[in-house]
């Protein structure tokens, strides 16, 4: 059976109800390349058996029963590109175990411990271009120990309580295409620190309800933007003039504001002519 599965490239077993019983097997795919056990009912022990393939470069672990010392099993892991960690019981002490894994691109963290103190673990994995970090513990401390992550181009920070202080950080990530920051804490003050990343083409702004009209002009000259949500703030139709500018806009999420359907459809037909999707509808 391992004799056959020996060239495996690609497996995926997510919730399939695997235990830790059922692990031993995959040491014997050496020449796996992705693996795939989200949502199982798996432990530490069964990383145990991934540390001889040394081919993986994709492991999504999303929302199993992993700790920190479990991650001690991926040091040898060395062409990881991709690890998925949301939903686990991963902290700040088990990222000292991927501090060696350069190759990491994409890192999830979101709903794990992981806090601030923990972050500067990750400040040499300078390959990254996408870290999710939508966990509530994060704050701007944690902001500023990435900040030499600069080819960083997804950042997800949605509950993270990220202050117009902390946005301070994110001009260092120049390549940033995307960015969620929607924890509660930002003013226009904040939004300051947004207006020259001008690759993004993603931003949700939302929940954070002290943003103004202000935040919209400032926001203008994001040109490349594609999808922008302002939901639950301040905004009203009369700040819509500054989107005009936008011509990229796709999708435009301004729910809960003083902002009408009626005035965004007149800026689709007037300014906007890309605009597909908006609420209020
Ligand atoms: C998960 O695995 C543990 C031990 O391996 C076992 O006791 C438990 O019943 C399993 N739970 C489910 C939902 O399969
Ligand atoms: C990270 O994990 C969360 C929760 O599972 C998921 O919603 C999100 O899409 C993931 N993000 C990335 C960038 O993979
Ligand atoms: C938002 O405004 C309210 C009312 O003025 C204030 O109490 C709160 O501290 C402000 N939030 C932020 C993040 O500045
Ligand atoms: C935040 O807003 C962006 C842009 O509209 C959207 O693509 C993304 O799905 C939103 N994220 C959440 C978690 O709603
Ligand atoms: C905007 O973000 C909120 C979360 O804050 C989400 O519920 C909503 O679906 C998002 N809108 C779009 C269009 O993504
Ligand atoms: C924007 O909204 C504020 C209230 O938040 C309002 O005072 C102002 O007149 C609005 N219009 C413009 C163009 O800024």
């Amino acid at each position: 059976m391992e004799f056959a599965l020996v060239a495996l490239a690609y497996l995926n077993l997510g919730r399939c109800g695997l235990t830790d019983d059922g692990c031993d097997k995959f040491s014997g795919l050496k020449n796996l390349k992705v693996l795939n056990l989200p949502f199982d009912n798996i432990t530490d022990a069964c990383l145990a058996h991934l540390k001889g393939l040394t081919k993986l470069e994709s492991l999504n672990l999303d929302s199993c029963k992993i700790g920190d010392e479990g991650l001690a099993n991926l040091i040898g892991l060395s062409l990881l590109k991709s690890l998925e960690l949301s939903d686990t019981e991963v902290g700040s002490s088990g990222l000292r175990y991927l501090s060696g894994l350069t190759h990491l691109e994409t890192l999830n963290l979101s709903f794990s411990l992981v806090t601030d103190s923990g972050l500067q673990k990750l400040s040499g994995l300078t390959a990254l271009k996408s870290l999710n970090l939508d966990a509530r513990q994060i704050t701007d401390a944690g902001l500023l120990a990435l900040t030499s992550l600069t080819g960083l181009m997804h950042l997800d920070l949605f509950g993270a309580r990220i202050s117009d202080t902390g946005t301070n950080y994110l001009r260092c990530f120049k390549n940033l295409q995307s960015l969620e920051i929607c924890g509660g804490g930002l003013t226009d003050a904040g939004v300051k620190n947004i207006k020259d990343l001008t690759s993004l083409t993603l931003l949700n702004l939302s929940q954070n309800c002290n943003l103004t009209n202000k935040s919209l002009e400032l926001i203008s000259g994001l040109t490349a933007l594609v999808s922008l949500n302002v939901s639950n703030s301040y905004i009203t139709n009369d700040g819509l003039l500054y989107l005009k500018p936008l011509k990229n806009l796709r999708s435009l999420s301004l729910e809960s504001c003083k902002v009408t359907a009626s005035e965004i459809k007149k800026l689709q037909s007037t300014a906007l002519p890309n605009l597909v999707s908006f609420r209020p509808e």
